[in-house]
């Protein structure tokens, strides 16, 4: 019988409350140590989520012999240096999306993975939900015909949040894109691949973070048009058309859990529930690979990663989304 999965958190902010409360829902995952830059929030963490260590650092997490696994929750800002520490202590890691804020920071993450033979994955979460897994196995069997059109969105109000936190400011690798737009991004590349050309035009807040971005990516039969934003809230629901039928993908698309199939004048809806608030399905995954030795997920593998921050770097590159650190 396998034992079980020993987790470890680091950065005790808003995904990794919610991250542990799905963890809990998993027999076969252990919380057993978290690590917050203050240990007074890694004890009051530990003790709201039941880990069996604190610490006040997260070194201290990546040194420790209970952990197999951690979980990265920081600003985008952080993964690459964090992530890298944790593998470089043998550790496998799940990271919080974006991988890292650039190709290059990614592809020095992926190295130390292949270097140190340990397992790591961005955590895509929308990629295992049981609504994405089934409009992704209808579209490859051909159900819609050839793709001809894609929409989807991302945008909700955000621009009265702190202006320093990592929403906001463009130190913390802040703005729209590679907080939210990541995830139309990844639609379409999951559906379509990576685009022939992109046309894009992006908005700034005064703190030089990026707040809007539209994009249009073209490719040799089909076209996708996608926004993510901090200046409005959108219904975000996505679709997916083609020759024979569209899929719609319900509100919000990115944690859907239904769909309707519209091939002619039928339609059928399909309710595919998520179990917890959803990163259940990726922590699945992790358990998967580690029990049959992976070092990399096949539904978001290492590839996948890198061609989505490829994706991400063009849109920054034509509309000048840089940040102080780079
Ligand atoms: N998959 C999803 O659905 C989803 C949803 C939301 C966010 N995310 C991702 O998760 C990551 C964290 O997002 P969040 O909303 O949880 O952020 P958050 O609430 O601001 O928490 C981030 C945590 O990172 C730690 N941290 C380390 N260095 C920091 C620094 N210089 N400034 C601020 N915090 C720092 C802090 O923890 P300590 O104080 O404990 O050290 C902080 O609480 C982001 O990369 C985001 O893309 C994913």
């Amino acid at each position: 019988m396998p034992t079980n999965i020993r987790w470890g958190i680091v950065g005790l902010g808003k995904i990794a409350d919610t991250f542990a409360k799905d963890l809990a829902l998993v027999s076969e995952a252990d919380l057993v140590a978290v690590a917050s830059r203050s240990l007074e929030k890694a004890q009051a963490f530990k003790n709201t989520h039941n880990s069996t260590f604190a610490f006040g650092s997260y070194e201290e997490l990546f040194t420790c012999k209970e952990v197999d696994v951690v979980y990265v929750a920081t600003p985008h800002s952080h993964h690459a240096q964090l992530a890298i520490q944790a593998m470089e202590h043998g550790k496998h890691v799940l990271c919080e999306k974006p991988m890292g804020v650039n190709r290059e920071e990614t592809s020095r993450m992926l190295n130390v993975a292949r270097e140190k033979q340990v397992f790591f994955m961005e955590a895509l979460w929308s990629r295992f939900m049981p609504a994405i897994v089934r409009a992704k196995e209808l579209i490859d069997s051909g159900t819609l015909g050839d793709i001809r059109y894609l929409h989807a969105d991302f945008a909700f109000y955000a621009l009265d949040r702190d202006q320093k936190g990592r929403i906001l400011n463009p130190e913390l690798a802040g703005g729209s894109l590679l907080d939210i737009g990541i995830y139309p991004i990844f639609l379409s590349y999951l559906i379509l691949g990576k685009p022939d050309k992109i046309q894009s035009t992006s908005k700034f807040h005064a703190t030089g973070a990026e707040i809007e971005t539209s994009m249009i990516f073209q490719y040799a039969n089909a076209q996708a048009l996608l926004y993510s934003g901090f200046s409005c809230t959108s219904e975000m629901k996505a679709m997916v058309c083609g020759t024979k039928g569209t899929i719609y993908i319900h509100p919000r698309w990115h944690e859907a859990q239904e769909l309707t199939l519209q091939i002619g004048e039928e339609t059928e809806s399909m309710l595919l529930p998520k179990t917890g608030k959803g990163y259940v399905h990726e922590i699945h995954e992790v358990h998967k690979c580690l029990n049959n030795g992976k070092l990399q997920s096949a539904l978001w593998s290492h590839q996948n990663s890198l061609d989505l921050i490829e994706t991400l770097d063009l849109v920054r590159l034509q509309n000048g989304i840089r940040f102080p650190f780079e």
